[in-house]
C-alpha cells in the first residue's frame, strides 16, 4: 500500500455512499404530502409537522435533504416547495411525475426506513442498528470487529487530515473519545513524535483496536483503555480530547452529558476538539452532511448538528473560545473549544 498516493480527498466515494438517499427522501416526501403542504406558503418545521402528523426532528432532518437537493428551500425559517417542485412533484400540477417515483421505490428499502422515522421519530430500536449496544457499553467480539472495519475505512481519509493540523503540535497526551480503530490516534501518533494518545472504547472495540495500533507500528505511545463512556469516570491528565463522530451518534441531551464529562476531566486551558459534518447554520443542507444526518436518523439517536448547536452543547458545559474549520479531509470539520 505504501505505493499509492496519499490523498485526504475522499468526497467521490462519500459523495457516491451517500447518493443511497436522494431518491427515497424524495419518494417519502411524495408519499406523506410535503410538497403540496408547503406549495402555497412557507411553514415553520413545527407547523408543518402538526399538519401532517409526523415527527419533528425527523422532518427537519428530511427537509434539510430536500432543501440541499433544490427540492425545498428555507426562508426566515419557513420551507417552501420550490418552483421545479410546484411544477413537478405537486398532485394536482398538470406535470405531476409523482407515477415515476411511486413504481420503484417499494424496491428501495431505505424507502421504508425513512417513512418510519418520520412517523415514529423513533428509529433504533426498529433498523439494523448499534445504538442498543452503545448505550450499554458492550458488543459481541464478531459484531465488533465488523464495526471496527467499517469505521477503519470511513475515517481513513479524515483521520489523515486530522492529523496535519497545525494545533496538535501542543497536544502532549490526547483522549480518543469512542476511538473506533483508533485510526485517529494512530494518525497523529505518526504525524506528532511527541503525541502519545488513548483510544477510550467499548472494551470488545478495544481488542480490535489494539491490531490496528499494533500494525501501524505506534503500540508504544498508543493505547487503548476498556471504559463504558456514559457510566463510568473518564481518566485524567489529558490535556485534549478527541471526539470524533460521536456527539452525531446521541440527542441534544447526551451530547450535553458527553461535553459536561469531558470538562470535568480536562484540566484548566485543555482542549476540546468535535470533529464532525457539519450542517449549514440555518439546517438547510449542503447535501452530504444533510445526506450524512439521514443516516444518523436511522441507524442512531442523532444528527448532523450545524456549529451554533455544538457551541450550545459547548458552552453548557462551560467550555469557551469556540471556533470551527474545515479540515481538507473529505467534508468534515473540526470544532474546538477551551476549558478556562
Ligand atoms: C460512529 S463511531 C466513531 C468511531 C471513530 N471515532 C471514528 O470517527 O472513526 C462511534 C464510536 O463510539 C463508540 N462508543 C459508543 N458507545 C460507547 C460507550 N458507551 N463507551 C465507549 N465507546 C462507545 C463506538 O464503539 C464507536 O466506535
Amino acid at each position: 500500500m505504501s505505493t499509492l498516493p496519499v490523498n485526504i480527498d475522499d468526497r467521490i466515494v462519500w459523495d457516491t455512499w451517500l447518493s443511497l438517499f436522494h431518491f427515497p427522501v424524495v419518494s417519502v416526501a411524495d408519499e406523506v404530502g410535503t410538497f403540496a403542504a408547503i406549495s402555497a406558503r412557507g411553514k415553520s418545521t413545527a407547523e408543518l409537522a402538526a399538519e401532517l402528523g409526523l415527527d419533528a426532528r425527523a422532518l427537519q432532518v428530511h427537509l434539510g435533504m430536500l432543501a440541499s437537493l433544490g427540492f425545498v428551500e428555507r426562508r426566515e425559517g419557513l420551507w417552501r416547495a420550490t418552483a421545479a417542485t410546484r411544477t413537478w412533484l405537486h398532485p394536482e400540477a398538470d406535470g405531476y411525475a409523482g407515477p415515476l417515483l411511486q413504481r420503484f421505490k417499494e424496491r428501495q428499502p431505505f424507502h421504508g426506513q425513512l417513512l418510519e422515522t418520520l412517523r415514529t421519530g423513533d428509529r433504533a430500536g426498529q433498523y439494523p442498528s448499534v445504538a442498543a449496544e452503545w448505550e450499554r457499553g458492550e458488543m459481541p467480539p464478531d459484531l465488533a470487529r465488523m464495526i471496527t472495519a467499517f469505521m477503519n475505512a470511513h475515517s481513513r481519509a479524515s483521520s489523515t487530515a486530522v492529523a496535519m493540523q497545525p494545533l496538535f503540535g501542543a497536544v502532549r497526551s490526547v483522549l480518543d473519545v469512542g476511538g473506533g480503530s483508533g485510526i485517529f490516534a494512530i494518525e497523529l501518533a505518526k504525524a506528532w513524535p511527541a503525541l502519545a494518545a488513548t483510544v477510550l472504547e467499548i472494551n470488545t472495540i478495544c481488542v480490535e483496536a489494539d491490531g490496528y495500533i499494533a500494525a501501524a507500528g505506534v503500540a508504544g505511545r498508543v493505547k487503548t483503555q476498556p471504559l463504558n463512556m456514559f457510566t463510568q469516570a473518564w481518566p485524567q491528565g489529558h490535556d485534549a480530547h478527541f471526539f470524533s463522530n460521536i456527539f452525531h451518534d446521541w440527542s441534544d441531551e447526551t451530547c450535553r452529558l458527553l461535553a459536561r464529562k469531558s470538562f470535568e476531566a480536562l484540566p484548566s486551558g485543555g482542549r476540546i476538539l468535535l470533529h464532525e459534518i457539519l450542517m449549514d447554520d440555518d439546517d438547510s443542507g449542503p447535501l452530504a452532511a444533510a445526506a450524512f444526518s439521514l443516516l444518523m436518523l436511522i441507524g442512531t439517536k442523532g444528527r448532523q448538528y450545524s456549529l451554533p448547536e455544538l457551541r450550545q452543547f459547548l458552552e453548557s458545559a462551560g467550555f469557551i473560545d469556540i471556533e470551527a474549520a474545515r479540515t481538507g479531509g473529505g467534508y468534515y470539520s473540526l470544532v474546538s473549544a477551551r476549558r478556562p
